[in-house]
């Protein structure tokens, strides 16, 4: 890929994230390659600049936040720490965060709207759809259930018709289709290149790009009934970020900037954004990057399926460092990828614990016994400057194609090199020798340089396992400022080694199955097994409980955890305060039949007067993440019938 631009200049973008999700390891991929890449680029002395951020607008946080009873603002101003938190535990090295409810992305996202409605490129319509009224939501074609319902509540959907905007998209088409044929090396992979040229040849239609069904979102300037379309709006935080039209920085890096999104969000990006510059007359993308999607053992990760990988787990569990590599090493850039444990597990100790580990270990315990610790010089470095030259060829032929695992199959297999070296050369026996002191001297130093070149080559991906090597090494400077091209073989010589813990301690693969296996059960059983003293029956029988049904659920509007129930004894009816807010809607709970204690002392909650408690389970997971099910009766049985 050829750099345009003369400069060493680098722009990475991740997408933004909606803020209505919890993130997982799906965003942490993307988020780890842009942050990987960056640390990558700058230590080639390039002047990068890294975005990331939070896409907050649209009708889920609107609704989401009518749920809680907060405004829309509130609820992103919370959630969107999240994501800033997971990136601070992942280390990410971005230069800004931009949300889309910040003023400085507003402002440019009215501006620019104007301007293409000023050039004509924004027009006035009719936009008709399929639109499911309950969710206020349109519902593309391509993402209809069964029977033309709505993916996310499943209930019909209905044709619609309002007043929209425009933007004329279809009148840049043959120019985007043009810069593509020219430069079919700014969509990678190829298979995404095929993909949007088969998409932009099949013809393109005029987006529509306001609503007027929803509030939470950006006024269209001059027409305030209007908002702008989510996609729209958050497409632009690219140009927004950088102070879109004069400030300096977005003149000196937009024409560096390179897109990572995942497959899901190719043609956003690689169909939509692009025609949007054109018609703002702005230079496109050098390159948009897709990667693959990760399922997890097997199985798309979904909240339903209770099986989304919780990134920040996965870091308490196998370290930080350990994570960033596996997701980077373990799967093809642009393929698809399985999740897994075990296989993260096979990775620390293969090629962390047993090769990259291993290497250190016993080239600083050499170093120590043969040499009291002071790294030996040697004759000549010319062969050795070559190799190190050719290791740093080789990645860089990987990265410039975005190829992660490959760059890292090319930095192992040079340390796999180095643990050949050792056996090769056997050291333990020239120390024997006192006549072989220059050569041990000289196997010593190699071992040393492929380590002090190794920490700089797994920088980007692993950073702290880096700066833990080179303090080993016995190096003040901090690698991750360092530039790869003022690495020089027999530079180390004379430093003295402080060898500390192992960088990767081995997992012992029987145990750790057999804690997985415990931990599943053992942590849901401790918390059952809060035992009470014994009682006698007579005890037990003072408790009165029936089968009751759940009439009616409100809100309490000063409560957080309360609901207001009125409840069916099929002899009278009850008010009950019931602590279960967080686990269900009012809309779940209306129609449930339940059991209640029907003898409890009336108490007052919230000011409201509680008749009775209603019997549910609960599942601490983790120390956290409660569940709850109320406990209900499993055949049909008159209200009011006794539970003994
Ligand atoms: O689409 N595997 O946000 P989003 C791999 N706000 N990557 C995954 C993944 C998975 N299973 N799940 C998510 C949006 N991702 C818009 C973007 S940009 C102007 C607006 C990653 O929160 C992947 O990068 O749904 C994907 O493209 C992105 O998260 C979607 O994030
Ligand atoms: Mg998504």
């Amino acid at each position: 890929m050829d750099d345009k631009t003369s400069e060493k200049i680098f722009y990475i973008t991740t997408p933004i994230y909606y803020v209505n999700d919890i993130p997982h390891i799906g965003h942490a991929y993307t988020t780890i390659a842009c942050d990987t890449m960056s640390r990558y680029k700058r230590m080639k002395g390039f002047d990068v600049r890294f975005l990331t951020g939070t896409d907050e607008h649209g009708q889920k946080i609107q609704a989401a936040a009518e749920k809680q009873g907060i405004t829309p603002q509130a609820l992103v101003d919370k959630i969107h720490l999240n994501f800033k938190e997971l990136w601070k535990v992942l280390n990410i090295s971005n230069d800004d965060f931009i949300r889309t409810t910040e003023e400085r992305h507003i402002r440019v996202v009215q501006s620019m709207f104007r301007k293409l409605m000023d050039q004509g490129d924004i027009y006035k319509g009719t936009y008709e759809g399929r639109y499911c009224v309950p969710c206020e939501t349109y519902v593309p074609e391509s993402s209809m259930g069964p029977g033309e319902t709505c993916p996310d509540c499943g209930r019909p959907l209905t044709m619609m018709k309002e007043e929209s905007y425009f933007f004329r998209g279809s009148k840049y088409v043959p120019q985007l289709i043009e810069h593509y044929e020219r430069h079919p090396e700014s969509i990678l992979p190829r298979i995404r290149y095929n993909e949007v040229m088969s998409f932009l040849r099949g013809g393109v239609r005029d987006q529509s790009v306001s609503r007027t069904t929803l509030k939470w979102g950006i006024p269209v300037p001059g027409d305030e009934k209007h908002v702008v379309y989510v996609w729209f709006d958050a497409l632009i935080n690219y140009a927004s970020a950088l102070g879109w039209p004069d400030a300096p920085m977005f003149s000196s890096y937009w024409p560096s900037v390179r897109h990572m999104v995942g497959k899901d969000i190719i043609r956003f990006h690689c169909v939509i954004w692009p025609l949007m510059l054109l018609a703002l007359g702005l230079p496109l993308p050098q390159t948009v990057v897709a990667h693959g999607w990760w399922t997890v053992d097997g199985e798309k990760m979904s909240k339903s399926k209770g099986n989304v990988v919780d990134p920040f787990k996965m870091v308490k569990d196998y370290g930080l460092d350990p994570f960033r590599y596996f997701l980077l090493r373990e799967v093809p850039f642009g393929n698809d990828g399985d999740f897994s444990e075990s296989a993260l597990v096979g990775r620390i100790n293969s090629d962390l614990a047993n090769d990259l580990g291993n290497l250190l270990n016993r080239t600083l315990q050499m170093i120590e016994s043969y040499r009291n610790g002071i790294v030996p010089a040697a004759m000549d470095n010319n062969a050795q400057n070559n190799l190190a030259d050719n290791v740093l060829e080789n990645v860089d032929k990987a990265m410039e194609r975005f190829a992660y695992d490959e760059a890292m199959k090319e930095i192992w297999a040079f340390i796999g090199r180095a643990n050949k070296y050792i056996d090769e050369t056997m050291p333990w026996k020239l120390a024997k020798d006192t006549d072989k002191a220059a050569e041990l001297d000289e196997v010593l130093m190699n071992l040393y340089e492929v380590l002090r070149l190794a920490a700089l080559l797994v920088a980007p991906v692993m950073p702290q396992t880096a700066q833990r090597m080179w303090a080993q090494l016995g190096i003040e400077d901090d690698p991750l400022k360092e530039l790869y091209s003022s690495f020089r073989w027999g530079d180390g010589a004379g430093a003295k080694i402080r060898k500390a813990e192992v960088l990767f301690p081995r997992i012992d693969v029987k145990e750790w199955q057999k804690a997985k296996e415990a931990g599943k059960t053992v942590k849901t059983e401790e918390k059952t097994m809060e035992h009470e003293p014994e009682i006698g029956i007579e005890e037990f029988k003072a408790v009165e409980m029936r089968v009751a049904q759940i009439v009616k659920a409100e809100e309490i509007p000063k409560s957080r955890k309360l609901y207001k129930l009125e409840v069916d004894l099929g002899y009278e009816k009850r008010t009950v305060c019931s602590g279960i807010k967080a686990f269900f809607t009012t809309e779940e709970l209306a129609g449930k039949r339940v059991i209640l204690v029907t003898n409890l002392k009336p108490a007052k909650l919230c000011g409201i007067e509680s008749n009775g408690m209603i019997l549910a389970a609960s599942v601490k997971v983790d120390g956290n993440a409660e569940s709850l099910t109320l406990v209900t009766p499993d055949g049909d049985i008159p209200l009011g019938s006794r539970v003994s």
